[in-house]
């Protein structure tokens, strides 16, 4: 609650990789370092536009982050200083794969990013090829934050279990990245947009739900396997999702969630997890709802990454 809203993706990235936030000298050279990591080697770009244009963001990018192995000189070196580097060129281009891969997929060349640009700013300007204003970054970062580390997830585990093998990080990565496109874990938010744009109105939502209990169905965005009275992310990113409805006119998508977890509360005794509000947030933001769930790996590889580096540097096989 003190972080997501008030620091940048970058310094969240330093925090989970070093241990401490970053001085404003670190956080600026971490920033240009971001930066000039953010370009895909050509061969990888090329791999990009042979899928299908119908190809699912998710899998490009676990193909791609798989590549990317392939091209990094200190691929086999599991020391804790190689391990940061090769972190760090991982944060930058998870985020370049999504964006350009989705470039690609629909015809556009991708976009060369001002170097000054934050991390957030240039994911969102390397979609759209539009300068976002200073409330679009700031919301993508809030959404970045809220994603980036979450202890032991599925996710997370594969990953760990990947490297405990002594795989390199690219492998543990790909791993996760594998087990994050479920529905029962990050899939979840493309699922959530999916509920979200047959509802219109908070009363249709009730109806909706009750009658998708009735028939024993998961709905998804509701539920954790950890958290039973709330998910500590959800207030942050509600906000957000109000505060992004206020700003585009959309004040339905927020109105709409918030009866949602009204009517699972009293029916099922079930809470909202963070990808039912990050749905419409992301929706509000311009990014495609294809894209939800590598829009989460894109801020999870910094805690992937923190994961493989704290289990190679005291490993025993999981
Ligand atoms: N909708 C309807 N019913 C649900 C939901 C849901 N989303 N989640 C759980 N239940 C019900 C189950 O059907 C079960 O009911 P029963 O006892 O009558 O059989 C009961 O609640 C317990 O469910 P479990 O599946 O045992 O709970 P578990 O802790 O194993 O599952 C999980 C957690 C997988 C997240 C589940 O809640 C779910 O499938 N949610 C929907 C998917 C989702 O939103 N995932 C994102 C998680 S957060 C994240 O990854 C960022």
């Amino acid at each position: 609650h003190e972080l997501a809203p008030n620091v940048p993706f970058e310094d969240i990235g330093w925090l989970l990789l070093n241990g401490d936030l970053p001085t404003p000298e670190q956080s600026e050279s971490l920033r240009a370092r971001l930066a000039a990591e953010h370009a895909l080697p050509d061969r990888v770009l090329e791999a990009l536009r042979l899928f299908p244009a119908d190809a699912a963001p998710n899998d490009v990018l676990r193909t791609g982050v798989s590549m990317l192995g392939a091209f990094d000189p200190d691929l086999n070196d599991h020391s804790h200083a190689a391990n940061l580097e090769k972190s760090l060129r991982l944060v930058a281009r998870v985020s370049t794969l999504v964006t350009s891969g989705w470039r690609i997929a629909r015809g556009a060349a991708p976009v060369t990013p001002d170097g000054r640009m934050t991390h957030s700013a240039r994911f969102l300007y390397c979609l759209t090829g539009r300068q976002p204003e200073n409330w679009q970054a700031h919301a993508m970062d809030v959404v970045f934050a809220l994603y980036a580390e979450h202890d032991f997830n599925a996710s997370t585990f594969a990953a760990r279990v990947t490297a405990s093998t002594m795989a390199d990080i690219y492998a543990a990565i790909t791993s996760a990245l594998g087990t994050l496109k479920g529905p029962l874990h990050g899939g979840a938010n493309e699922q959530a947009m999916a509920m979200l744009r047959q509802i219109p109105d908070p009363d249709a939502g009730e109806v909706w739900i009750k009658e998708r209990l009735a028939r024993k169905e998961k709905v998804m965005g509701f539920g954790h396997r950890v958290y039973k009275s709330g998910d500590s992310r959800v207030p942050v990113m509600r906000a957000l999702a109000r505060d992004l409805g206020r700003r585009t006119g959309h004040e339905m998508w927020a109105e709409v969630c918030e009866r949602l977890e009204e009517v699972m509360r009293r029916e099922k005794g079930l809470i909202a997890n963070v990808d039912l509000y990050a749905a419409p947030v992301l929706q509000m933001l311009g990014i495609p709802w294809q894209l939800n769930t590598p829009v989460f790996a894109c801020s999870r590889v910094a805690g992937w990454c923190a994961h493989v580096i704290e289990q190679h540097d005291h490993n025993r096989l999981i």
